[in-house]
């Protein structure tokens, strides 16, 4: 019986790791006590684990199923330094300090940084929405928030309040809704201290949150960029060269110009602009007059082409207008609940930003560079 709980356990998977907890070295006893009553001794990585009562809600719930098991008590222990240690180094798995595993030429994770010129254009709405659309696709998914003004990702993940877990000199993202995230904002010593990020704080920061967070196996790392053309883009640009950039803009055509800046920049640090997402294109409402819906084109109409063709004229390659996003309660609803639109079907938002991710999807893992089979959407 206790072998069948052992490999019961074996299908536990830590919930920050996402490895089984046995191969982790987290299960430091499994006995029999009495008949039918087994005993769990479980190891946290770190005391006071923020995934404590869920690891002991799995283990529990894994045990009980077993047959021949009547009453299960899990005890949570802390691993000692040297065990942790010991994990620190299984996950990095030869890895060297400081090595950044996206920028490798063999990596197989897909990088791509949300960008815009300008602020509130919906930049951080379509970095999680792509996210969630994608892992209901079935790819891996980690975000990285970069941007160093606002910190809206954790709140649109509902995650506003979660620290990450530190196992030695290790970050673990803090899982949510099936994808991690790390934020920058997260790293801060307290929530309310302003730090200036500038200069080599900045550059640190970034790096500990590539380098020192341990993301595991990604099909896709999604960057929440600042808006605009500052030290983050420079910086990212720096340590990941081999990123994809999704330039985001309103139909407005101030904000094009600026986007486009955006894109400029991106190329300017031989990242790839593989397209333009247009949001807030235009307001479905249902007509008083004719039933019919018809769209109406709130903040006028044509900037995310008009973005995309310059881009292309200037970049040299085509740069498609992935899709457009219709102005849509819901997504401002589900940012602020911390439940992304794409995570069910209904939303006219949530179904534009679902085919985008299906486009991204489409191209395969690993496949850096290539070129989406997209056409420009006129409408
Ligand atoms: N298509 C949309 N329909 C309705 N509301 C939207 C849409 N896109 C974004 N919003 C809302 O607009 C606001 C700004 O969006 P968001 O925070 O994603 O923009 P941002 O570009 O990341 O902004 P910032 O520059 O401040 O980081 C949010 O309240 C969001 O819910
Ligand atoms: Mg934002
Ligand atoms: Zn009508």
């Amino acid at each position: 019986m206790l072998d069948r709980v052992r490999e019961a356990l074996s299908r536990v998977n830590d919930p920050e790791i996402r490895r089984p907890i046995t191969e982790l070295g987290m299960v430091a006893a499994v006995e029999e006590t009495a008949p039918g009553q087994v005993r769990i001794e479980v190891l946290l990585t770190v005391a006071g684990c923020p995934m404590k009562d869920t690891l002991r809600r799995d283990v529990t719930a894994a045990a009980t199923a077993v047959d021949g098991v009547d009453a299960v008590q899990v005890d949570l222990g802390v691993m000692s330094d040297q065990q942790r240690a010991g994990l620190r180094d299984q996950l990095k798995g030869g890895q060297a300090d400081r090595e950044i595993p996206f920028a490798k030429p063999d990596s197989l994770t897909t990088v791509i940084a949300v960008a815009s010129g300008k602020g509130g254009v919906g930049k951080s709405s379509v970095t999680v929405n792509l996210a969630t659309a994608l892992i209901r696709l079935g790819r891996t998914v980690g975000i990285l928030d970069a941007d160093i003004y606002g910190h809206s990702i954790p709140a649109m993940l509902g995650i506003a309040d979660a620290r990450p877990t530190a196992v030695e000199d290790m970050i673990m993202p803090v899982p949510t809704n099936g994808l991690k995230a790390i934020s920058i904002g997260m790293l801060k010593p307290s929530r309310d201290q302003v730090v200036a990020w500038r200069g080599p704080i900045l550059d640190r920061a970034l790096t500990q949150m590539l380098a020192d967070v341990y993301w595991g196996d990604l099909d896709f790392l999604l960057l929440d960029l600042p808006p605009g053309t500052g030290d983050v883009a420079i910086s990212l640009g720096q340590k990941l060269p081999n990123a994809e950039v999704i330039v985001v803009t309103t139909p407005q055509q101030a904000a094009a110009e600026v986007a486009e800046r955006a894109g400029t920049m991106a190329s300017m640090m031989n990242q790839r602009v593989i397209g333009v997402i247009e949001n807030m294109a235009y307001l479905e409402v249902v007509c008083p007059d004719c039933g019919h819906t018809h769209k109406v084109e709130v903040f006028g109409s044509g900037g995310g082409q008009d973005v995309a063709t310059k881009l292309s004229n200037r970049l040299g390659y085509p740069v498609p207008l992935l899709g457009q996003v219709p102005l849509d309660p819901t997504l401002r609803a589900g940012g602020d609940d911390g439940v992304p639109v794409t995570s069910s079907d209904d939303s006219p938002a949530g179904a534009a930003l679902t085919a985008i991710a299906e486009e991204l999807a489409g191209r395969g893992r690993g496949l850096a560079g290539r070129q989406l089979g997209l056409s420009p959407i006129g409408r």
